[in-house]
C-alpha cells in the first residue's frame, strides 16, 4: 500500500532538490523542510491518550501522544530525514541500518545494524529518501521484522514504480509514504528524473 503526499510546498521543495544547480547547504535545508511537511501526514494515526491540563483560565480535557515511535534512518541518505522527524516527534527512539548498493549488481549490502531492543510492539518508521530498485528498503525492513516489529511504515521522498512494486510484493503490510512517483529507473539504477545521488548531494561528497 502506498500513499502519495501532495502539497504545493512539497512540490516546490522537491523542485529545489531536483535542480542540479542546488548547493549542498540549500539541498539539506530543502530536504529537512520537505520531510517536516511529510511528518504531518505520516503520523496522522499516532495514538493519543486523554489528559486534563490547567490553562490560565480553566481545566481542559485534551489529549497527548500515547505511543513512542521508533525512527530508523537507512544510512547514509536517510539521516537527511531524521532531524525533521525528531524535531516534531522528540519522544521517540532511533535505530540505524547501514546499507549500500553495489554499483554493478545494485544489490544491497548491510554494514551496520543497531535497533532499540523493545521494538516489537511499537510503530517503526523507516526513513530513506530514495526508493529505486527497492532492494535497500526490502532488506532494511527484513532486519526490522526480525526484531519482531509488526507496524512498519516507510517514508520516502522519490520513488520509482519498480521500487514500489518490489517493496509491495515483499512486504505488503508496510505502508509507503511518497512525495513523488517518478518515471522509471535508468540502466544504472538511478531514478529518472529523480534528483541524483541523495547521500552525495546531502553530505556534499
Ligand atoms: C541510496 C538510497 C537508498 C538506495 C536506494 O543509498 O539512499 O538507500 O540507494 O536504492 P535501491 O532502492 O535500488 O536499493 P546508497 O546505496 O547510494 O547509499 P548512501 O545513502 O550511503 O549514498
Ligand atoms: N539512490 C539515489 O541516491 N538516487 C537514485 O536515483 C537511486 C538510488
Amino acid at each position: 500500500m502506498h500513499q502519495l503526499i501532495n502539497h504545493p510546498l512539497i512540490t516546490h521543495k522537491l523542485s529545489v532538490l531536483r535542480d542540479k544547480a542546488t548547493s549542498s547547504s540549500v539541498f539539506r535545508n530543502a530536504m529537512n523542510e520537505l520531510t517536516e511537511l511529510m511528518v504531518f501526514e505520516i503520523t496522522r494515526d499516532i495514538k493519543l491518550k486523554p489528559v486534563k491540563i490547567e490553562t490560565p483560565v480553566g481545566i481542559c480535557s485534551t489529549s497527548e501522544l500515547a505511543e513512542k515511535l521508533v525512527f530508523v534512518p537507512v544510512l547514509r541518505a536517510g539521516m537527511g530525514m531524521l532531524e525533521s522527524f525528531l524535531r516534531l516527534v522528540p519522544y521517540a527512539s532511533v535505530g540505524h541500518i547501514g546499507l549500500y548498493r553495489d554499483h554493478e549488481t545494485l544489490e544491497p549490502h548491510t554494514y551496520y545494524s543497531n535497533l532499540p531492543e523493545n521494538i516489537a510492539g511499537r510503530q517503526v518508521v523507516v526513513l530513506d529518501p530514495m526508493l529505486a530498485t527497492g532492494g535497500s528498503a526490502v532488506a532494511a525492513i527484513k532486519i526490522i521484522k526480525q526484531k519482531g516489529a509488526k507496524h512498519i511504515k516507510l517514508a520516502c521522498i522519490v520513488a520509482a514504480p519498480e521500487g514500489i512494486e518490489h517493496l509491495e510484493n515483499e512486504h505488503p503490510d508496510v505502508r509507503i509514504y511518497i512525495a513523488s512517483i517518478d518515471d522509471k529507473l535508468n540502466d544504472i539504477g538511478y531514478i529518472v528524473p529523480g534528483l541524483g545521488d541523495a547521500g552525495d548531494r546531502y553530505f556534499g561528497t
